[in-house]
């Protein structure tokens, strides 16, 4: 039996960036992106040809931003899917590699982050559990600064990325994975949660606890389609992937009033 063919459409370096251009994609915008790379078709020259067309269109003017979180660094108590025998947590927080920048994988956040992370320039913020990585003007400005006790708040990339308008491309996939929602938990009467991880300290590596935002993302999709209804976001295609482009701070601005009109007093997950 003859293998079944890549489905297409095909794509290029230039029909990339025009259909990007199309979208609405500027020189010398910030844009931090959430793809799936197997919904834009299929590329000559696969990731790298991707993030090739994105620089293209955002110039050396211009930044982008994506998610490189290593969400296995955390406890194990805490593990669900699958869990791991309770005798083997505490090994598990006493060996654990702390989270190195230069090193660690990111995790579930798809290929494109990763030849981001590993592009000429790159810089990436600290935290252990959800670092950025960027390439581009902006890179320094977005990614310094980021604290352990703040996954997603006001020391984290998001604000930075709000501060200088940036723009979110979802790229084939859905609001579920719209991180910037998470600003806005911090700017709710949000539960905390203590948080642990692996990471270095002068010099060593800890078991570090501390108390951050308990975060959720389980209603970003209802969130998402009342943003769509309401809100100035762009929608269309690059290659075959359905695509959104949108503002960053207008999306925080949402959420926030979303959260405590659907998050009961603004201190319940739905
Ligand atoms: C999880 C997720 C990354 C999976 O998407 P995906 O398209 O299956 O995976 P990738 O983006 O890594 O792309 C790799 C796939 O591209 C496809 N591919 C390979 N070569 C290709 C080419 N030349 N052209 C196009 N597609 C190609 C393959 O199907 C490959 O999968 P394989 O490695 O299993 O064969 C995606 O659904 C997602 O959630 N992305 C957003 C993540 C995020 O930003 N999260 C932040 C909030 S927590």
């Amino acid at each position: 039996m003859q293998p079944t063919p890549h489905r297409g459409p095909l794509c290029t370096r230039s029909s990339l960036t025009n259909d990007l251009r199309k979208l609405g994609l500027n020189s010398g915008d910030t844009v931090l992106l959430h793809s799936s790379l197997s919904r834009v078709g299929w590329i000559s020259g696969g990731a790298e040809t991707l993030v090739h067309s994105l620089l293209d269109v955002l110039t050396p003017q211009g930044t982008l931003v994506v998610p490189t979180h290593t969400g296995g660094n955390t406890d194990p108590a805490g593990w669900a899917n699958p869990p791991v025998p309770e005798e083997w947590w505490q090994t598990i927080r006493d060996t654990m590699p702390a989270f190195d920048r230069r090193i660690t994988r990111s995790e579930r956040m798809g290929v494109i982050p990763e030849v981001v992370r590993n592009w000429p320039g790159a810089v990436r913020s600290t935290h252990p559990q959800t670092s950025f990585s960027a390439v581009g003007a902006n890179a320094h400005f977005v990614t310094e600064g980021h604290a352990l006790d703040c996954l997603f708040g006001e020391q984290s990339p998001l604000a930075r990325l709000e501060k200088i308008n940036a723009k979110v491309l979802l790229l084939g996939v859905d609001f579920d994975v719209c991180t910037c929602f998470h600003l806005a938990e911090y700017r709710i009467d949000s539960p905390k949660a203590d948080n642990s991880f692996s990471a270095f300290q002068d010099g060593s590596r800890t078991w570090v606890t501390v108390s951050d935002v308990a975060v959720s993302d389980e209603d970003f999709l209802e969130l998402g389609k009342d943003l769509v209804a309401e809100a100035n976001v762009t929608k269309g295609e690059v290659g075959g992937a359905q695509c959104c482009l949108l503002s960053l701070p207008q999306a925080v601005k949402f959420a926030e009033k979303w959260f405590l009109s659907h998050r009961i007093g603004g201190n319940s997950h739905t």
